[in-house]
């Protein structure tokens, strides 16, 4: 059986992920499984950039095959922000409440249509030889005027599902799965882990 580790200690997301890549021949770790694992500064100015750093970092320490993914919400009314800032946007250290009360500090006087909104997740795969492939995978919708719903983490419980009126928190967690950003953009790098895993027995 092959390793795969998951480049975060993120404990939703990690049974996120291992639920979409049941089924395949692997063996899922995660930073958890690491005492030593590689602490990676997200210094770079795009989804697409962080997700690489994180598995290179995996692979130059471990010669591992690696996922990694990096999402961010972008909020049209605030030109794309906080995209790429989404998990600090309040400050370093701050909660999801307190992004998500910025956020809908900075939404004051929006109206309806002005709050359009999505959630855009970069998955980086690097394979046993070292070589990274990439997919993305986006969720439409619109910023609430208050926060709405008890499941999910992050800004769950003020993004309403584009033609739904509920908010992603508001969905139970198998039905947030298969619809979310990351469910799309997993549902993309499945194959791709799997066509990988064949070519190197
Ligand atoms: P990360 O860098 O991929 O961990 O994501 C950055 C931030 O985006 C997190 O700290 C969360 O606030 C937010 N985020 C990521 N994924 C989700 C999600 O599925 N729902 C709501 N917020 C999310």
């Amino acid at each position: 059986m092959n390793n795969l580790i998951l480049a975060t200690n993120n404990t939703h997301k990690i049974s996120e992920i291992s639920a979409i890549l049941s089924g395949l021949d692997l063996e899922i770790l995660s930073a958890n499984n690491f005492p030593d694992f590689p602490e990676v500064e997200e210094t770079g100015s795009t989804l697409e950039e962080n997700a690489i750093l994180k598995v290179q970092a995996v692979w130059k320490k471990y010669h591992l095959p690696a996922v990694a993914d990096d999402t961010g919400l972008e909020v049209d009314y605030l030109r794309g922000a906080p995209g790429v800032y989404s998990a600090r946007f309040a400050g370093t250290g701050c909660t999801y409440d307190d992004n998500n009360r910025k956020l809908l500090s900075l939404l004051e006087g929006a109206r309806d249509r002005e709050r359009s909104a999505r959630f855009r997740t970069v998955i980086a795969f690097v394979d046993m030889k070292g070589e990274i492939q990439q997919v993305n995978g986006a969720l439409e919708g619109e910023i609430a005027d208050k926060p709405r719903g008890k499941n999910g983490f992050g800004y769950d419980p003020v993004f309403v599902v584009e033609g739904t009126w509920k908010t992603l928190a508001e969905f139970p967690t198998e039905e947030k799965n298969k619809i979310s950003h990351r469910g799309r953009a997993l549902a993309k790098i499945r194959p791709i882990i799997e066509t990988a895993l064949i070519s190197s027995r």
